[in-house]
């Protein structure tokens, strides 16, 4: 209670812009109300999404010049499959903070006849990997897990990509590999978003070789520069003429081995050659008479979204946005899911995941009757979590047959672990983070886990990546999106569902709308700030919640969703506007 007190009163201190607003109960309340009736919190939010429609079929993602890789891919007969391993290579290259080929991620894909798959092609930690790699001899985390040598996992990116290809595409590799090829090798003008993250991350890429590319001459390149990374156009055209074999028993395994010799890193050619995604069976649930489909473990992102929907389901009738009963609910049912994903999930080649049992109705129901309808349950009476003590991008694409895929991909925290491979041309991930370094000692994104997903040799780490596609009671395709910012990505994902389905926003209203997060541990409510009305956050606080506006870099937003919806015989698609990007279609 103390704790919660401290932290309300920095919000409103916080809240200057609308001080005049707390000066009597009466216009707070007030002030409440009318922000509830317009299922917005006060005045001040400003968020504006810009829909993208179109006929026939649509590729979003973080960097137009990669969903334009995607819809090149479509125009020359490809399907939504081909578009999207065109996207993600293409990304690899307009987006190096998250595109990738030296990372890994998730694509849950839906056929128009009805096929539907997911594909695992997260990092594994390698064969010299051990349980307590990231602890010193205090006891503490090092930041061994976020940068250097010692922090990347296998990647599993080039070995996704291709998979998913081979089995639902229907170009050859190096027709969809063309478009990241060419960028790559005639360059591109780089944009603001381009230079400002490369600015804002200058420090931790001067480390490694990627300085000769992105910091050219000891500065970082421009808006305007022509970017032409020539070292990744030739480890892309090998890839593309040799296949995911170029990449993990090639030059390019060469080259990663050597790297990692150089910096006393793990991964050998012996890790690199054993490396194989998985194809799962998505992960199926409903929601108020949706259907999703979503990512199994090694993410924790389906179970975790399908679990907290469950629980809300189970409390009745949806509230009003943003309402106090509504962001009460809503905690709670994240409190437990993810009390459930830090305690019981890991990969499921090592450990045994409730899956069956965390994601039904009926579990729900038990967990949604628990809830105090009046006050908070601390996170610290779940005895389980008592005792257990960013960058990633998302890609939607849809096609005129109504094929889907929903991918996210990472290498974590921007630009990975800053290692970069050279000779090759990309970074690799920071992903060894996602494991728990210890049973409760928080990694990176405060994610306070068990030992379910403790390192071991050829693990994969547990993820919050959550790629979905949503049906609607007939079946039809409704939406497919997804999101980063690790734990984050579970509860946007969320609340763009929640807005739609319940809501029943437009797509570009839902994205704009303000969101909070709770993540069980910490135990505190971060809310966007302006995204919650004063008068509702003393209401919380006065039930028990400790709030603090969202700390998250940058913005203090909450996750960044990309989604395509289908909308009559139309697609829309809206990227968020707390990130860059754009949508194309035709
Ligand atoms: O797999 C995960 O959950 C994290 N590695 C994702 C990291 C992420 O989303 C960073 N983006 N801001």
């Amino acid at each position: 209670m103390l704790l919660s007190h401290r932290i309300v009163r920095r919000t409103l201190t916080d809240i200057v812009a609308i001080g005049a607003a707390l000066a009597c109960m009466a216009c707070r309340q007030a002030a409440a109300d009318a922000s509830r009736a317009r299922g917005r919190a006060d005045s001040t939010w400003s968020l504006v999404a810009h829909p993208v429609t179109a006929a026939h079929a649509m590729v979003a993602s973080n960097s137009t010049l990669a969903s334009g890789a995607g819809v090149e891919v479509l125009r020359a007969g490809g399907n939504a499959v081909d578009a999207a391993v065109a996207t993600g290579f293409a990304l690899a290259v307009t987006h190096p903070e998250a595109g990738n080929i030296g990372g890994g991620g998730y694509m849950v894909i839906r056929m128009a006849d009805g096929r539907t798959a997911a594909l695992d092609y997260r990092e594994i930690a390698p064969l010299g990997a051990s349980r307590d790699m990231f602890i010193d001899s205090a006891g503490h985390r090092t930041r061994a897990s976020t940068v250097g040598y010692l922090a990347s996992g296998v990647p599993g990116s080039v070995a996704g990509l291709t998979a998913a290809l081979a089995r639902y595409g229907t170009l050859p590799l190096s027709r969809v590999m063309a478009p990241a090829v060419r960028l790559a090798e005639k360059g591109f003008v780089v944009d603001s978003f381009l230079a400002s993250s490369v600015r804002e991350n200058q420090e931790l890429i001067a480390r490694f070789g990627g300085r000769a590319v992105f910091l050219p001459h000891g500065t970082p390149i421009a808006v305007g520069d022509r970017l032409v990374q020539a070292d990744l156009a030739r480890t892309l055209r090998r890839i593309a003429s040799g296949g995911s074999a170029a990449f993990y028993r090639g030059v390019i395994a060469r080259q990663i081995a050597d790297e990692m010799s150089r910096g006393a890193g793990l991964i050998t050619r012996a890790d690199l050659s054993r490396y194989a995604p998985v194809w799962r069976e998505p992960l199926r649930g409903t929601y108020r008479g949706y259907t999703l489909l979503t990512m199994p473990p090694s993410s924790s992102g389906g179970v975790t979204l399908l679990e907290t929907l469950n629980v809300l389901e189970a409390t009745g009738p949806p509230a009003p946005a943003m309402s106090e009963r509504y962001l009460h609910r809503v905690v709670e049912s994240l409190r437990r899911a993810f009390v459930d994903r830090n305690t019981r999930l890991g990969d499921p080649a090592f450990v045994a995941n409730p899956i069956d049992r965390l994601t039904s109705k009926e579990y729900a129901r038990a967990l949604a009757a628990a809830i105090d309808s009046a006050r908070a349950t601390p996170t610290a009476d779940f005895e389980a979590a008592a005792r257990e003590g960013t960058n990633t991008t998302h890609y939607s694409v849809v096609d005129a047959h109504g094929n889907a895929v929903a991918t996210t991909t990472t290498l974590n925290d921007l630009y990975g672990s800053g290692v970069y491979v050279q000779g090759a041309g990309f970074f690799l991930n920071d992903e060894m983070d996602d494991f728990t370094a210890r049973p409760g000692v928080p990694n990176s994104f405060g994610l306070v886990q068990g030992a379910s997903n403790a390192i071991a040799p050829g693990k994969r780490m547990l993820s919050a990546m959550a790629p979905t596609i949503v049906l609607d009671s007939a079946g039809q395709l409704a939406l497919v999106l997804g999101s980063r910012g690790g734990p984050r990505i579970i509860t946007s994902v969320l609340q763009v569902l929640l807005g739609v389905i319940d809501g029943h926003l437009s797509l570009g209203d839902a994205m704009a709308a303000p969101r909070i997060h709770h993540q069980a541990w910490p135990d505190t409510v971060w809310f966007e700030r302006h995204g919650v009305a004063v008068g509702t956050l003393d209401s919380l606080a006065a039930a028990g919640y400790a709030l603090a506006p969202a700390p998250f870099s940058p913005g203090g937003y909450v996750g960044r969703v990309i989604a395509v919806a289908r909308r009559g015989d139309q697609y829309e698609a809206v990227v968020d506007p707390r990130t860059s990007g754009g949508a194309i279609g035709y």
